[in-house]
Order: C-alpha cells, then sequence, then structure tokens
C-alpha cells in the first residue's frame, strides 16, 4: 500500500472508501466527519441517533453514500472516550478501520489523521500513528504456501484542509512509512522459519540494509570472533551446525562528532537449550529468540531510511544453540573478550553468553548509552506477562528514564526492574568469576548484573523474552513476530 498526503476536503475525494471518526460522546458530528455528514444529508447522525454506531474503540460503522459523493463507501471508527484518548488510540483506530476496509476490498482509500483536529493531538504525531496503525495492522508474512488471493488496497491519502498543516502531515507520514519498513523487517527475521533465518539470512538481511542506505558494515565468522577472543560467542556457537555470524553495522560511522548510540541485539536462530536440553513443550517459539537482533536490524532500516542525525551502531551475535558433540556443556569454563571467565552451570543460558561479547565489543565506539534487547528469560515473563512490557535495567536514570517515555509514547511498553549489586552472590563461582545461571529466584535479575560484568558505559538492558513473539495478534499487532523494539528504538533515537 502506498500512501499519500492530499490538500482539500475529504468528502470531495476521489477514492472508493473514507475513512472518518467518531468520539462516544457525539451527536453531532463536526470537523471531517461532520463534513461527510453534511454532504450525506445526515446519514452518520442518524446511524449515531439510532444506536448503529456509538463510537466505542474498535468499532466500524459502514455506511454507502450510493452517488451522493463520488466514494462508494464511508467507514466510521470510534475513538472511544474523549478524555482517554492519545496516540495509542489513533494507531488502534487507524487499524481497525483499515483492516475493515481491506476486507470490504476497497482499494483506494482517504482518510483524515485521527486526532489532529478535535482530538487535539499534534499534527505529525496524529499523522504518523495514523499511518504506522495502518501500515503495521495490514503486514503480512508472506509464508511459502500456495495461498488464496488476497485483498489488497493500493493507496492511503491522508487529507488534510489546513494548509498550513500539510508540512507537518508529511512528516508525520513520511517517519511512519520508515517506522513501519523497520517493523515488517524485524517480523519477517522472526515469522521466517529458523532452517530459513538462519545467522547467515541475518548477515544477508543486514548487507542489504547497509548497502541501500549506506552504512558500513561487518561480518565476522568462527575465525574473525576467535582472533577477537569472543570466548562467549563462540562456546554457544561451537554445536552450531550453521555458520554463526557477529554482524556490526555502523550509520555514520566515520562521524565522530555525533554522539554514538549503540544497539545489540541477542540473535539465537534457534536456541534447543544445547546440552542443557529444552522440554518438546513450545520449542518451536524458540525460533524468535533472535527477536533482539531482528529489532536492532529493523531499527538500522528505520535509522537509515530517516537519516538520524547520529552515530548507530548495531551489533547482532547471531547463532544457533544446538546440542552436538562439539556443544558446550555445564561445568566448562570459558573466558569472555573483556578476559572474565564463566562458569557454564546451563547451556541455555546462551543469550548472556553471546551478549557478553556483544557489550564488549561496544566499548570501542565510545558510546554515549548502549541498549541491549534480548529475549533472555523465561522469569521476565513470569514476572511481567507475556505481550505486556519489556523488563528494563539500567546503570544510568536518565537513560532509564527516556526508554520508559518512548515506550510509553509508541505503546511498546518498557519496565524498570531493581539492578541490585546483590543480585551477583546468585552467580558467584568457586572456579570462575562468575557463573551463567543464579537459580530458580530472581532470574531475570540475576541474568541483568551478568551482563552488567561486561560494560563500562551508561547501558540499559532490554529483557524482551514475553514480547517478541505474539500468540494471538490484536490491533495492529498480527499474531507471531510483533517487531517489538523498532519503534521504541526510533523513538528513543529521534528524542535524543
Ligand atoms: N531464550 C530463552 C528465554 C526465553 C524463554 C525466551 C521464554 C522467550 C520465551 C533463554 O535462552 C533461556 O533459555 N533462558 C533460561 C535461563 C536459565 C537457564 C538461567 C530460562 O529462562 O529458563
Ligand atoms: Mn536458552
Ligand atoms: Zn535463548
Amino acid at each position: 500500500m502506498k500512501t499519500f498526503v492530499a490538500q482539500g476536503q475529504i468528502q470531495n475525494q476521489t477514492a472508493d472508501t473514507l475513512i472518518v471518526n467518531l468520539f462516544d460522546d457525539v451527536v453531532a458530528p463536526s470537523g471531517a466527519t461532520g463534513a461527510v455528514d453534511k454532504a450525506l444529508d445526515g446519514a452518520i447522525s442518524e446511524l449515531i441517533a439510532n444506536g448503529d454506531i456509538s463510537g466505542k474503540v474498535d468499532e466500524v460503522g459502514v455506511l454507502y453514500p450510493r452517488g451522493a459523493i463520488a466514494a462508494r463507501r464511508v467507514l466510521i471508527v470510534g475513538l472511544g472516550k474523549r478524555d482517554e484518548f492519545n496516540l495509542e488510540g489513533v494507531r488502534r483506530a487507524a487499524a481497525a478501520a483499515i483492516k475493515r476496509a481491506r476486507d470490504l476490498n476497497a482499494k483506494q482509500v482517504a482518510t483524515i489523521a485521527h486526532g489532529a483536529g478535535i482530538g487535539g493531538l499534534d499534527v505529525a504525531a496524529a499523522a504518523q500513528a495514523t499511518v504506522e496503525g495502518s501500515l503495521l495492522a495490514l503486514y503480512q508474512y508472506d509464508a511459502p504456501k500456495k495461498k488464496e488471493p488476497q485483498n489488497e488496497i493500493e493507496a492511503l491519502t491522508i487529507v488534510e484542509f489546513d494548509e498550513s498543516k500539510l508540512g507537518a502531515i508529511e512528516s508525520g507520514v513520511e517517519t511512519a512509512v520508515a517506522i513501519a519498513a523497520g517493523t515488517a523487517l524485524a517480523r519477517n527475521l522472526v515469522n521466517m522459519p529458523p532452517n530459513i533465518a538462519t545467522p547467515t539470512r541475518m548477515a544477508e538481511a543486514a548487507e542489504a540494509i547497509a548497502a541501500e542506505r549506506g552504512m558500513n558494515i561487518t561480518v565476522g565468522g568462527r575465525k574473525w570472533a576467535a582472533k577477537r577472543k569472543m570466548g562467549g560467542f563462540l562456546a554457544v556457537a561451537k554445536g552450531a551446525g550453521e555458520p554463526p555470524k557477529f554482524i556490526v553495522m555502523e550509520h555514520n560511522g566515520d562521524r565522530d562528532d555525533l554522539d554514538t548510540i549503540v544497539l545489540v541485539g541477542k540473535g539465537i536462530t534457534f536456541d534447543t537449550g544445547g546440552i542443557s536440553l529444552k522440554g518438546v513443550q513450545g520449542m518451536g517459539a524458540m525460533k524468535s529468540d533472535m527477536g533482539g537482533a531482528a529489532a536492532v536490524l529493523g531499527a538500522m532500516e528505520a535509522v537509515g531510511r530517516l537519516d538520524l542525525p547520529l552515530r548507530v551502531i548495531a551489533i547482532a551475535p547471531c547463532t544457533e544453540n544446538m546440542p552436538d558433540a562439539n556443544a558446550y556443556r555445564p561445568a566448562d569454563v570459558i573466558t569472555a573478550s573483556n578476559g572474565k571467565t564463566i562458569e557454564i552451570i546451563s547451556t541455555d543460558a546462551e543469550g548472556r553468553m553471546v551478549l557478553a561479547d556483544g557489550l564488549v565489543y561496544a566499548e570501542r565506539y565510545q558510546p554515549k548509552a548502549v541498549i541491549d534487547l534480548a529475549t533472555l528469560t523465561g522469569a521476565c515473563v513470569i514476572a511481567l506477562g507475556s505481550d505486556m512490557a519489556a523488563g528494563l535495567f539500567s546503570t544510568d536514570d536518565s537513560l532509564r528514564d527516556q526508554l520508559v517515555g518512548a515506550g510509553t509514547a509508541v505503546h511498546e511498553r518498557v519496565w524498570p526492574l531493581p539492578l541490585w549489586d546483590d543480585y551477583f552472590k546468585a552467580i558467584k563461582s568457586d572456579v570462575a568469576d562468575m557463573k551463567n545461571g543464579g537459580g530458580r529466584y530472581g532470574g531475570v535479575g540475576t541474568s541483568a548484573i551478568f551482563l552488567k560484568q561486561f560494560t563500562n558505559y551508561p547501558w540499559a538492558h532490554l529483557d524482551i523474552a514475553g514480547m517478541a513473539l505474539a500468540e494471538k495478534g490484536e490491533g495492529y499487532i498480527p499474531t507471531g513476530g510483533t517487531g517489538f523494539g523498532v519503534r521504541l528504538l526510533v523513538e528513543f533515537l529521534r528524542n535524543w
């Protein structure tokens, strides 16, 4: 679906489908909805009066103008309660309406930026949320199977009457298109089966982004990593049949006059647990264990499209975690690239092993902040719930607050959890500097304190274990890969 911006009145558009909106307390619509109502001789007011539509969230009413205006149909989407309305309401409304339009086989759709008028939201942000909600809701993974012919909307036009707002609308739409592309990229990588989304395939995705957006890229294999003494990454990769890839991308890599932010993503393309083998129940979901790396790649796609004036580095250590004659084992002692030694308690605590070397590698960029994203612990999902929020740990209060703010704004929530040094007691080892597992209690805290041993800059860790894969889609989040983290990171970077 292509997106456009047009100046004019929505009722005069030549699109086959118009989308307008309604708060739940409206009796006589005003603004764009009022203008369409008037052109239809009060048809919308009549629907309201008869209780056929009420403006509640996710409700979509359909009207047929039958020649009164050029459009063949008008959709009226509910915005819910005025005092609870925000940008998330815009995304939800846009998603509900565009999905109905698609189901009705609309081809040309015209809408307004929901909330930019009477809603009182910032115009650019409202336009962005409208287009983001629409594009994200229409996302579909292109699975390699025979499928029924799908309805496809060709164009979505955001219509604005006030000429002075057009610039803001255009910039909001452009931002949304970039972010939606990054999110779709991340969703695709998570949705691909793990025999396809191999470390090699991850590297190819990164190379395509780098080539298209003029970024530097390095893809290191086993030899490259060995030269850099990346013992954590290589330990996990030892049992892997697929060649591991340590991916480094640089946006504005040579611009050391700009602030540097490093993004690190866990890229376990399939997590069997290794020798500490997982159970059969739901192991297939572990194809999403590269959700952190996917989010970081997706964020780079958006960063490149928006050409953000920052130096942004992405690091994605990618490998499978497999049981094998060569696999690393419990009781092994591994030396990471900063010289710290790790006693292996469980080979299923592999995420922190590859992240350790990723975090050490970040150091060389003298970053103002490093953010890692990882589907790291089941304990985080137990603590916060699935599809609820990512766990957030940070050594820097301002960084923490910026991430919480960005997460709230885009509705990719992150919630602060404590990073007390006392957690280290659980991972103290008799034979190494630390253990890679701290037992059942406080599993998310002990994983975070482990990672902290490999950082020496302002750092935040996001445990996205409950967020990368949705069991059941809702609104603009489809079932499967969510792309969680892309919108959060881009919002954070745009605000930096
Ligand atoms: N990839 C898993 C964590 C996970 C669990 C992600 C559920 C998504 C959903 C991770 O590698 C893992 O196995 N963690 C262990 C750590 C333990 C062995 C210390 C866990 O959470 O049980
Ligand atoms: Mn694991
Ligand atoms: Zn894992």
